[in-house]
């Protein structure tokens, strides 16, 4: 491998680290919010279906870091969890806590785009066809 391809797979492997934390990041604070909405039940129902999306991009993204024969940042991942907790504790303390959270949602969703379309350009340079359909999906979701 060149030293331009190995930078490149050290690229798209932090990629992969850092989605994987804002997968993990994203369960953790969904799953606070989610109980928490039982007057809003099509929120509550669409939440959910959300949650197994984010659990089920979390399972391929350490799928595809199997492949780079690298596991997941458990520092990465303790650390992101553990603001998602926070944030959805301290809206939990607020009357207007489903708008609140919403508005949240909204703005980390189009991180997660920023983040997933920046990893999509990495890969298709690296002609990783799988990793491109698994961060497409994602987008899409
Ligand atoms: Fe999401």
């Amino acid at each position: 491998m060149t030293s331009s391809t190995d930078a490149l797979q050290n690229f798209l492997i932090d990629g992969l680290r850092n989605a994987h934390a804002m997968e993990s990041q994203a369960v953790s604070l969904t799953s606070m919010q989610v109980d928490r909405l039982k007057h809003y039940p099509e929120l509550e129902a669409r939440i959910r279906e959300h949650l197994e999306e984010t659990k089920a991009q979390r399972d391929r993204l350490e799928t595809l870091l199997g492949e780079f024969n690298v596991s997941a940042s458990g520092l990465k991942d303790f650390a992101l969890k553990t603001t998602g907790s926070m944030a959805a504790l301290v809206h939990g303390f607020m009357e207007d806590e489903v708008l609140k959270n919403s508005m949240a949602s909204f703005a980390f969703e189009n991180f997660e785009i920023a983040a997933y379309t920046s990893l999509i350009a990495a890969a298709e340079r690296f002609e990783k066809a799988n990793l491109v359909d698994v961060c497409g999906t994602k987008v899409l979701e």
